[in-house]
């Protein structure tokens, strides 16, 4: 079996994951949901996967965009991989009823614990607690591993029901509606060294530089990734991440995320 997993990833989280899994795997590629958006190529492998962080309890605007597009082999065993600070909300309920439409069934829905990079909420977790949640999550990955050799089907792992509906239903869709016009709020401090790597980083390229300072445009996905990446913290949103300590994966290089 050959799988393909697309991955969406703004601070790694989810990179690791797909990569941790494509380790297990063998014979298993790994292609950014952007290229494959851009390019239009898809690949017609045995098993899908499609892996990404949950973004206000459902799935970020980018990957609802691939959904629509992915192309994917008739008998392809498809799932989802999602990467969560906390509860996933219906994320997995959401790739199934994209992929319905297009006649593709979501075989497996799959939730991996890891640290949150939402800093306009709170700062990074402590390096300590962090190494405790990669440790849990390559254990978790094993075992999803398994199921996707087994070809498990029916798994939708976006428990417990009630709040993570509740969630989704008050919280993903007028969320959503702001996120592409929310790179209004970002800003930059005096640190900023004009170094462009907010503008590298960006998965949209919504930050285009105007005298070598960054300017956000109107398809921002939300993802905090220049905010996080940016080396000396100059980047803010609105007020609260000001002084708060950043977050990326620790073995991710901003070369990988860099998709070029
Ligand atoms: C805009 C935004 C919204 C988020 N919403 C949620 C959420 O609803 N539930 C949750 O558990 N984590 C949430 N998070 C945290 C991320 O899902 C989590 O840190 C993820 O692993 C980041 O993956 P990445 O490093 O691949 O980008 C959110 C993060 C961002 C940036």
């Amino acid at each position: 079996m050959n799988t393909v997993i697309y991955y969406f990833s703004a601070t790694g989280n989810s990179l690791v994951a797909a990569k941790d899994l494509a380790a297990w795997l063998g014979n298993a590629k790994l292609v950014p949901m952007v290229k494959a958006l851009r390019s239009g190529e898809y690949e017609m492998a045995d098993a899908i996967g499609i892996a990404f962080p949950v973004y206000m309890f459902g799935i970020p605007l980018i990957v609802a965009n691939f959904l629509k597009n992915v192309k994917v082999k008739q008998s392809a065993y498809v799932f989802s991989l999602a990467t969560l600070g906390g509860l996933p909300g219906l994320a997995h309920s959401q790739v199934q009823e994209i992929l319905k439409k297009r006649g593709i069934e979501l075989a497996a829905g799959f939730s991996v614990l890891m640290p949150g990079n939402y800093t306009p909420l709170y700062e990074a977790i402590s390096k300590d607690k962090q190494q405790e949640m990669f440790e849990k999550e390559k254990i978790k990955i094993k075992e999803i591993a398994a199921s996707v050799r087994e070809r498990k089907k029916t798994i939708m792992e976006q428990k417990p029901f009630l709040p993570n509906f509740l969630l989704n239903k008050l919280l993903y869709k007028p969320g959503s509606k702001q996120i592409p016009l929310s790179g209004k709020d970002f800003w930059y401090t005096d640190a900023c060294t004009k170094c462009g790597l907010c503008a590298r980083v960006c998965p949209v390229a919504n930050i285009e530089m105007r005298d070598q300072r960054p300017a956000w445009l109107d398809h921002c996905q939300h993802c905090m990734a220049c905010l996080q990446w940016c080396p000396v913290e100059a980047i803010q949103y609105k007020k609260s991440t000001v002084g708060r300590k950043r977050y990326h994966h620790p073995d991710v290089s901003k070369e990988e995320i860099i998709v070029q």
